[in-house]
């Protein structure tokens, strides 16, 4: 199993570890455009090999896609992080070109892979990969609601005053401040509702506390978080390497679905050996629906932004 990460920044370069220290698979390979950082890195990592107990081999490049050649999974972490106060729309000017060009150079090389997408904003990014590679729509993954579903059980725990083993809780819609849809009224604490235990208000404050976890963390940081976006899409690649038939939220190509058509927006899908094997259709509520509708307005806008 190769895996490629483009992309040897600090989101790039945490999914990598994760992805070796789980050992599922035998290469990544690491690629940055910044000379030589991509090997120091991948050295640095695979010197952690005999202490963290993996055997997957990491390399790093500098630019040359010839070595991510016959990738299964290729992860697209490259262009800028947002600073403090900038929404991840304000990104697309720059990361637009980025995404096109890696997402066309992988392909070249690895015809098969299948792609994920955590390049913000990630929705748009997603559909742009759709719309300038000829990949099928089940190769194609915008990871954003692993890593805001993530953030929402660590919410819903601090709430609950419970260990996040027993909490689960699913965040659709686009990966963005306004357009996160926090699914509060299907999350539970080891299967029971956990309306039976934190009133209303403390579960919107659990919701609007969720929608801006990546800006909140942004504010403390300087920069884009790290460890938790690594860690969520090193999910979604294990997922996909070890054809777990695991159900995640990933923004995907919507034809109907949802009653939405010709946009990547976060929804549940089953991961396996195929990418996007199935996409869910929840039985949401009049609110939930209209929530997801404004969310798919907004992603729609910024799609317009896109010069395709
Ligand atoms: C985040 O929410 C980087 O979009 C990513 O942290």
């Amino acid at each position: 199993m190769k895996v490629t990460v483009v992309g040897a920044g600090a989101v790039g370069a945490s999914c990598a570890e994760y992805i070796a220290i789980k050992d599922f698979a035998s290469e990544v390979v690491l690629l940055d455009i910044k000379e030589g950082y991509a090997e120091g890195k991948a050295m640095d990592l695979m010197q952690t090999a005999s202490l963290n107990g993996f055997d997957t081999r990491i390399i790093g490049t500098t630019n040359d896609y010839s070595k991510t050649a016959g990738s299964d999974i290729c992860v697209i972490t490259s262009g800028i992080p947002r600073k403090p106060g900038m929404t991840r729309e304000e990104l697309i000017g720059i990361n637009a070109g980025i995404v096109k060009t890696v997402s066309s150079s992988l392909v070249a090389h690895s015809p098969n892979t299948i792609l994920i997408v955590v390049s913000n904003p990630m929705d748009t990014m997603t559909y742009l990969v759709h719309k300038t590679t000829d990949l099928p729509k089940s190769r194609i993954i915008g990871m954003g609601g692993a890593l805001d579903s993530a953030r929402f059980k660590y919410r819903l725990a601090e709430a609950l005053g419970a260990p996040i083993s027993d909490v689960d809780g699913m965040v659709i819609g686009g990966h963005s401040d306004k357009g996160m849809v926090p699914l509060t009224r299907m999350a539970t604490r080891n299967s029971v509702p956990v309306t039976e235990f934190i009133s209303q208000d403390r579960l919107d404050q659990v919701k609007e506390d969720t929608k801006v976890g990546g800006a909140t963390l942004t504010k403390l940081l300087g920069t884009s978080a790290w460890y938790a976006p690594g860690a969520a899409v090193s999910g979604l690649v294990q997922a996909i390497a070890c054809d777990q038939k695991k159900i995640f939220p990933c923004s995907t190509l919507l034809e109907g679905e949802y009653g939405l058509n010709d946009l990547c927006i976060g929804v549940p899908v089953v991961l396996g050996k195929n990418g996007i094997e199935k996409i869910v259709v929840l039985d949401l509520n009049d609110a939930e629906k209209a929530h997801m509708s404004e969310s798919a307005e907004g992603v729609s806008k910024t799609n317009g932004l896109l010069s395709l």
